[in-house]
């Protein structure tokens, strides 16, 4: 009959843990996969920490990227991203890539800068849909555009008062090199710039809805949502530069 003796069990199991851990290990030490990246950062999705599976040689230097996505547009622009990956403040900047405060308030920014992407589409494409509106009422003279401009303008008011903030939160402490500081700095300014512009042309379409000073208020509505159209679709795109670098458009 089959004994079990408690003592034996212990030492059986001890050993078949010892020998798996010494495969584990030798497989871990012949795998590249386990050496320490040198950029903990992806240098393409700020903020992103690099998985050891992805990465490329580039100039005589190993680079680690968060996804193969990333590795894929650096090496469509690697003198873009490249400053990222000798950036040590970006670099060492942690896991967040970013300098927000620890506790509650750091981890709110984070989550509202994680939004931003979720919520840019939004102004973008109402403030040109509302532009379209409003050269519809000019060429054709028709009122029936009148209504719908107006509420496309208020929605893109919305969607750009939600997006600016969760900007500022993604862009809050980042440690970004001086090549994408300057991108940012564009982007920054055209979207909150945009933004205001947009609510300028909505509160003078609200006055201009009035009996009083109508000349004025349209004038200044149809210029200011012109001009706000194309500061937030520009801030689209230096968006779309910092996150998938300058040639993002090319054919
Ligand atoms: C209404 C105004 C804005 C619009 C329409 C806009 C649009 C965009 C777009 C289209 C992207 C690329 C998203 C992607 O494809 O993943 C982006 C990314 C980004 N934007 Fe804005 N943006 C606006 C305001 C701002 C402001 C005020 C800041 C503050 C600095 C900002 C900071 C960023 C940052 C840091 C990114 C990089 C990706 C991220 O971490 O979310 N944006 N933006």
């Amino acid at each position: 009959m089959l004994r079990w003796c408690p003592k034996i069990v212990a030492v059986r199991i001890a050993l078949v843990w010892l020998a798996l851990s010494m495969v584990v290990g030798a497989s871990e030490a012949a795998n590249p996969a386990a050496v320490v990246p040198d950029n903990p950062m992806c240098p393409v999705m700020l903020g992103s920490a690099v998985d050891p599976e992805f990465w490329l040689d580039y100039n005589g230097k190993r680079i680690w990227f968060c996804c193969d996505n990333c590795r894929a547009r650096f090496i469509a622009n690697p003198d873009f991203f490249m400053p990222n990956v000798e950036d040590e403040a970006y670099q060492t900047a942690g896991t967040t890539g970013s300098g927000e405060p620890a506790g509650f308030v750091g981890s709110l920014i984070g989550l509202a800068g994680r939004w931003h992407p979720v919520a840019v589409h939004f102004p973008i494409a109402l403030a040109l849909a509302a532009l379209l509106a409003e050269i519809m009422t000019i060429m054709t003279g028709a009122r029936t555009f009148l209504p719908v401009s107006r509420f496309l303008l208020w929605t893109a008011v919305a969607g750009a008062l939600l997006a600016a903030p969760f900007g500022w939160a993604a862009a809050h402490g980042a440690g970004y090199s001086e090549v994408v500081q300057q991108t940012v700095f564009r982007h920054r300014w055209l979207g909150t710039g945009g933004g205001a512009i947009l609510l300028i042309a909505l509160l003078a379409r609200e006055v201009a809805e009035k009996p009083k000073d109508r000349k004025f208020a349209w004038g200044l509505y149809r210029l200011s949502l012109f001009v706000g159209a194309v500061a937030i679709a520009l801030a689209g795109y230096f968006g779309g530069v910092l996150v998938y670098g300058p040639d993002h458009f090319r054919f």
